[in-house]
């Protein structure tokens, strides 16, 4: 048996790769606002420094995977806090625990979303790890309206694909034996898109964007069973990639074009 972390283990595609996983006979200690082992609110610093020495000590000092689900998509500056710090931040503490593993492995969640117009410099921002300016350009865009509010959640996700890339290459990683991989969905059925789809113009809308010919809008289940094997000890050596599972709308929206 494995010990997991699982961020956004309360609700959503967290929730069912929580289950998935203890289901199978795994550890899980996860992490979310509430309704979790470690109750913390990784929109800022010291709640990732709080969530990180917690989990440490309830793991004992180690950790054989972190599968990172938390995330928010409405257009406002928590959304890159959130969805790329409260990632790569955490993850970044949680290291010393994944040292302590036989078979170290990380996935984080990214998305189809993040193939949309986004905002460079946000992007850039958070890359360089400056998230009072990546907070200010998302609270500028913000305020200029719902158009460019819209760019903060591709930007964030953007970024944190771009994360993967780079560090799953990187000593502190790869170097360590540490596989780090994303997976970016298409639209799935959880409470986060619930809203969305409760009527035709939202679905159409959602359509439009993230055309799914295979299958349509896919459960929680399609990325948790995917976030599980990238974790798992057969996952030798896959790094760096961003997985889109997303009923063919990658392949739809970029073609040729990869
Ligand atoms: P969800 O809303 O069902 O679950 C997200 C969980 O994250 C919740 O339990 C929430 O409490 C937790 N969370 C939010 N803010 C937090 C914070 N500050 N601190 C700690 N926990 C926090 O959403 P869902 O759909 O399961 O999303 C999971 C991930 O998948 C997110 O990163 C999302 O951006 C991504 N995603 C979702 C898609 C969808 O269509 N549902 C599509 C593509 C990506």
């Amino acid at each position: 048996s494995r010990t997991y972390v699982v961020t956004g283990s309360a609700s959503g595609i967290g929730a069912t790769t929580t289950r998935l996983l203890r289901e199978r006979g795994d550890r899980v200690i996860g992490i979310d606002l509430r309704d979790a082992e470690v109750e913390a609110d990784l929109s800022a610093p010291q709640g990732r420094a709080d969530a990180a020495a917690k989990t440490l000590q309830l793991a004992d000092g180690a950790i054989d995977a972190v599968i990172a689900c938390a995330g928010i998509s409405a257009p406002i500056p928590a959304t890159i806090s959130i969805n790329y710090f409260g990632v790569t931040e955490l993850l970044e503490a949680l290291r010393p625990g994944l040292l302590a593993s036989d078979a170290p492995r990380v996935a984080v969640v990214s998305s189809m979303a993040s193939l949309q117009p986004n905002s460079a410099e946000m992007v850039e921002a958070a890359l360089a790890g400056d998230e009072e300016r990546a907070t200010r350009i998302a609270a500028d865009l913000a305020a200029q309206g719902p158009e460019t509010g819209y760019l903060v959640y591709p930007s964030s996700k953007r970024a944190l694909a771009r994360w993967v890339r780079r560090v799953s290459i990187a000593p502190e990683w790869a170097g360590s034996g540490i596989p780090v991989n994303g997976v970016a969905p298409g639209t799935v059925l959880t409470p986060m898109t619930e809203k969305l789809l409760s009527t035709p113009e939202g679905v159409k809308m959602v359509d439009a964007a993230v055309p799914m010919p295979l299958n349509s809008h896919q459960p929680p289940e399609s990325i948790a069973h995917l976030l599980i094997w990238l974790t798992s000890v057969e996952n030798t050596h896959m790094a760096g990639q961003i997985i889109y599972d997303d009923g063919g709308a990658d392949a739809t929206l970029r073609g040729d074009d990869i």
